[in-house]
C-alpha cells in the first residue's frame, strides 16, 4: 500500500465510523515550505515553493438535510454542525473556518449540504501552511464531488477568498498556490502579478543535498498583526513611490526617494528594501536552478534573505534567528526562517551526508527536524 492509499483508507474508514456511510471520495493537499520570495506575494512579486510529503485529507459526501457537519481528527470532540444556512464569516471559529469558509464559497452547488472528515499530518503552527492545506483538500473535493468546471488556478482564489474573507487573515496567495499547483520533484516559480508558472527542477538529491525543515516550536501572539502591519508599510511604500505594487519598483535605487529624513520614511524605506532586494534573490535561485548549475549556489542567498527578513522587515524573532545560527554553524550552506515570520520553521541547504549530524547540532533549538523532497500538489486518492 502506498502512503497515499493508507491515508485514504484510513479518512475513510474514520468518515464511515462518524456519518455511518461511506465517503464520496477522499482528496489531499499538501504543505508548503517556500525555498525563497517571502512577502512577496501581497505585494504583486515572486515566490518559489515546493510542496511537503505531509498532506491535510478530506473525506466528504452529499447530505439531504441543509447542514454541514465537519470532523476533525486532529481536532476530537471539536465537530461543527450547523445549517448551510447559518455560515457566516468567524461562524464556525476555529479550525472548522478553513473548511467551511470553502464551503461557503462554493455551497451554492451544494444546497442538500455536506459531510466532511478531516485528518492531516502537516503539522500545525509551524508555518508550513496547515490551514492552506485544509482549504485547498476541501475546494479539491467539491470541484470534483459537483463537477464545478473550475480550474487550479480559480481554486486558489476559492481558498484565498476563504481565509482572506471567511477566516479574516489578510494573506497572499503564496501558500494555497503552493499547495494546488506544486509538482513533484519541482519548486513552483510563480509570478503572482500575472500568475505565471513554471515547474523548476528541484532534484537536490542527485546533487548530494538535502532541504532541511526545522520547528523552532515558538509561535508568537502578534503574528497576524505584525503581518498586517508590514501589509500596510508595504502599500504606503507603493503609493508614496507612485507605484501600484513595490514589484513595479526596478531597482534598489529607486527606493532613495522613500528616506525623507523621517523616521517613518526610513522605516519604509527597509521595508521596500526587502521586497526588492527578494524578488532579485527569487529570480537569481531561478536562474541557477534553469541553467543546472550546482545548487549549493542557493544557500547564501537563503542566509541573505533571511538577514533581510531579520533586519529589513523585521519579522524573525529570536528564536529563529538562533535556530539560523545554529544550523549555519553546523555547517549547512544557507538558511532562513519561512512564512509569515513571527515564529514557526526554518529551511536549510545541507549536505545529505550531514543531515544526521546537523540534526543532532540543533536539537536544542528545534523541536521537529525533517529532510523533506519536493512532493506533489492537490490530488483525488480515492
Ligand atoms: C504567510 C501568508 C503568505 C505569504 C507569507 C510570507 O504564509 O499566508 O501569503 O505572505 O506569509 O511570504
Amino acid at each position: 500500500m502506498t502512503r497515499d492509499d493508507e491515508a485514504a483508507a484510513r479518512a475513510a474508514d474514520a468518515f464511515a465510523e462518524r456519518f455511518g456511510r461511506a465517503p464520496e471520495g477522499v482528496w489531499a493537499a499538501p504543505g508548503r515550505v517556500n525555498v525563497i520570495g517571502e512577502h512577496t506575494d501581497y505585494n504583486g512579486g515572486f515566490v518559489l515553493p515546493v510542496a511537503l510529503p505531509h498532506t491535510t485529507r478530506a473525506a466528504v459526501a452529499r447530505r439531504d438535510d441543509g447542514r454541514l457537519v465537519l470532523r476533525s481528527l486532529q481536532h476530537p470532540g471539536d465537530d461543527a454542525d450547523l445549517a448551510l444556512a447559518d455560515l457566516a464569516p468567524g461562524s464556525p471559529a476555529g479550525w472548522a473556518g478553513y473548511a467551511a469558509g470553502v464551503v461557503a464559497e462554493l455551497a451554492g452547488a451544494a444546497p442538500g449540504g455536506l459531510s466532511v472528515l478531516i485528518d492531516g499530518d502537516v503539522p500545525a503552527g509551524a508555518g508550513l501552511s496547515s490551514s492552506a492545506a485544509l482549504e485547498c483538500a476541501v475546494a479539491l473535493a467539491l470541484r470534483d464531488l459537483l463537477a464545478l468546471g473550475l480550474s487550479r488556478a480559480e481554486l486558489v482564489d476559492v481558498a484565498r477568498r476563504a481565509e482572506n474573507d471567511f477566516v479574516g487573515a489578510p494573506t497572499g496567495i503564496l501558500d494555497q498556490s503552493a499547495s494546488l499547483l506544486c509538482e513533484a520533484g519541482a519548486a513552483l516559480f510563480l509570478d503572482t502579478r500575472d500568475r505565471g508558472t513554471e515547474q523548476v527542477p528541484f532534484d537536490l538529491a542527485a546533487a548530494g543535498l538535502a532541504l532541511l525543515v526545522l520547528d523552532s516550536g515558538t509561535t508568537h501572539d502578534h503574528a497576524e498583526g505584525g503581518y498586517r502591519d508590514r501589509r500596510r508599510e508595504c502599500e504606503e511604500a507603493a503609493a508614496r513611490l507612485g507605484v501600484p505594487l513595490l514589484r513595479d519598483v526596478p531597482d534598489v535605487a529607486a527606493l532613495e526617494r522613500l528616506a525623507d529624513g523621517t523616521a517613518e520614511g526610513a522605516l519604509l524605506h527597509r521595508r521596500a528594501r526587502h521586497v526588492v532586494t527578494e524578488d532579485a534573490r527569487v529570480l537569481r535561485v531561478v536562474e541557477v536552478l534553469r541553467a543546472g548549475e550546482d545548487p549549493r549556489a542557493v544557500g547564501p542567498l537563503l542566509t541573505e534573505g533571511h538577514a533581510s527578513l531579520r533586519d529589513d522587515f523585521e519579522v524573525s524573532v529570536p528564536e529563529i534567528d538562533a535556530c539560523v545560527e545554529a544550523v549555519l554553524d553546523a555547517g549547512a550552506h544557507g538558511a532562513r526562517m519561512v512564512g509569515g515570520g513571527f515564529g514557526g520553521s526554518v529551511v536549510a541547504l545541507v549536505e545529505a551526508d550531514a543531515v544526521d549530524a546537523v540534526t543532532a547540532a540543533v536539537a536544542a533549538r528545534s523541536t521537529r527536524t525533517s529532510a523533506v523532497v519536493p512532493s506533489a500538489g492537490a490530488r483525488r486518492l480515492a
